[in-house]
């Protein structure tokens, strides 16, 4: 690991301590450790732009800064300069972060680096399987949306903006992404994490759906 690498952690790692929203300091530790196990798998990514990227993805987030999207590259971009990193290496960092977000399930969301493919994959593979399901309740708690409302159907959010001013019950979003999540991966090595995660959370949902009913 570089010396900026450790200093990121460290960084961010302080910053993310109260952070109960699902964008805790655990949530990124993970990401930026499957993020480099994908890259070692991935010819060509640069390691420490990858790692980086992992670290700094979460930074300052859009659903937690009135929806603005520069945000999170804005403070990647002041904290790396703080710390003297070159700005070629900035701008690559920055360029990851823009990429890794989901935008809905009509939206592409291509990646221009093998960086991004690697951080996009690692972040994706979080929000599925188990701790994806423990996220998605996390989050709609925090949200304070019902677990399932049958007469509020899923939907496919054709752009951005119908997507983050989703509403909808915790369920819902399974279907308007979780499930979605192993057909969009970049990497072979993401698909084939993905594949126990996925069956995981299909039985979940399976599961719940039978008991909501009183069956199962
Ligand atoms: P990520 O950190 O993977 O980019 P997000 O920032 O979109 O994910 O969201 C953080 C966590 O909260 C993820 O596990 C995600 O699935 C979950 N989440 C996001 N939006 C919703 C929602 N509308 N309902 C339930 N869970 C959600
Ligand atoms: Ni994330």
């Amino acid at each position: 690991m570089t010396p900026i690498v450790a200093a990121t952690a460290a960084f961010i790692e302080e910053k993310f301590q109260a952070e109960g929203s699902g964008h805790d300091w655990p949530h990124i530790r993970r990401v930026w450790q499957v993020a480099r196990a994908l890259a070692a798998d991935t010819p060509g990514t640069d390691l420490e732009v990858a790692e980086l990227a992992a670290l700094l993805h979460d930074i300052a987030d859009w659903k937690y800064h009135g929806g603005d999207y520069e945000a999170g590259p804005r403070a990647a971009r002041a904290w790396l300069l703080s710390q003297q990193v070159p700005e070629a290496t900035v701008a690559r960092v920055e360029q990851v972060i823009r990429e890794v977000s989901f935008k809905g399930l009509g939206v592409d969301t291509p990646v221009s680096s093998p960086e991004a493919a690697v951080v996009q994959d690692a972040d994706r593979l979080d929000a599925i399987g188990a701790i994806g399901v423990a996220r998605a309740f996390a989050y709609g708690e925090h949200k304070g949306r019902p677990m399932h409302d049958p007469a509020t159907p899923p939907v496919s959010h054709a752009d951005f903006e119908q997507y983050k001013q989703s509403t909808a019950p915790t369920i819902n979003h399974f279907y308007e992404k979780l499930l979605h999540l192993k057909d969009r991966l970049h990497t072979p090595a993401a698909r084939h994490l993905a594949q126990r995660r996925h069956a995981f959370m299909e039985e979940f949902v399976a599961q719940f759906l039978a008991e909501w009913e009183g069956r199962g």
